[in-house]
């Protein structure tokens, strides 16, 4: 596996993996992976011939009290499980290289409707700054797919539509949450938590199934069953941030009559944020 840093010498191997006629999969990441990175790039593997990961910090998407400075940077351990998972070329740029007119130089996309409530509406400009550093790995790379975690059910959503909009031509594939033994969605932030915090996480998964065996067994009072959910997850130890039904594709406030519904759930664990989701077909 090579690893490049500039978008020159990207192009340069994208091109001749391109004339040897291979499809190419990318896999955009912020660093610091674990297995569900991992499970991305062999899934990659799997539906392309050539696997490009992207590792950056991206500072558009931090908002200026959030953990930019401590987010962690493990190029080398990060290098070898790519490598492990079948990884063929790394693109790992530094600021200069991904904004040379720094970042308020930079034009940005923004994505309407989808982008909005939910975590763009605790984490303000977020949106903005994931779709615009999107579409440019997207144009640097110029796969024939992008895979997603679906961890990050929003913003899959956020960026499917930013595709759609701009007529990117690639084709988009989120993927099923990795989770530990214990049900918590695999996140590079679950490093922040302590033993004991670590203990607790859990709680947020276990409500989501909750909340969906009622749903599935007919429940449609969201407000009361959202109110049950939200103690739940207070009573352990953490503060909610919102907990939410939507409807899975538009992910506006789930109806009555919605059957493709996803229960999104955001909360602190002393000043870590977790996040997770349960997506659910209803009959
Ligand atoms: O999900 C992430 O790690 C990031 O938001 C992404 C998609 C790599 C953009 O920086």
């Amino acid at each position: 596996m090579n690893t490049v840093k500039t978008v020159r010498e990207l192009r340069a191997a994208i091109a001749r993996a391109r004339s040897e006629g291979k499809r190419i999969a990318l896999v955009p990441t912020m660093g610091n992976l674990h297995a569900g990175h991992a499970a991305l790039v062999a899934k990659a593997g799997q539906r392309a011939d050539f696997v490009v990961a992207s590792i950056f910090v991206n500072p558009l998407q931090f908002g200026p009290t959030e953990d930019l400075d401590k987010y962690p940077r493990t190029l080398a351990a990060d290098q070898a499980k790519l490598l492990e998972a079948g990884c063929h070329l790394l693109f790992a740029p530094g600021v200069e290289e991904m904004y040379p007119d720094g970042m308020d130089g930079q034009t940005k996309v923004s994505v309407p409707g989808v982008s909005e409530g939910l975590c763009g509406g605790s984490r303000p400009g977020h949106f903005d700054g994931v779709s615009t550093v999107v579409c440019k790995l997207l144009n640097m790379v110029q796969p024939d797919m992008a895979l997603f975690g679906e961890k990050d059910f929003q913003q899959l959503a956020v960026i499917r539509k930013m595709v759609r909009d701009l007529n990117i031509p690639v084709q988009i594939f989120g993927e099923p949450t990795v989770r530990a033994e214990d049900g918590l969605a695999l996140s590079s932030r679950n490093g922040y938590l302590s033993a004991e915090q670590r203990a607790i996480a859990p709680v947020i998964q276990r409500t989501l199934k909750q909340l969906a065996e009622q749903l599935r067994g007919g429940s449609r009072d969201f407000a009361a069953l959202l109110e049950a959910g939200r103690q739940q997850i207070e009573g352990a130890g953490l503060r909610m941030d919102y907990l939410e039904i939507r409807e899975a594709l538009s992910l506006r406030p789930a109806a009555v009559e919605d059957k493709h519904l996803v229960i999104l759930a955001a909360a602190f664990l002393g000043t870590t944020r977790l996040i997770d989701n349960l997506p659910l077909q209803l009959d």
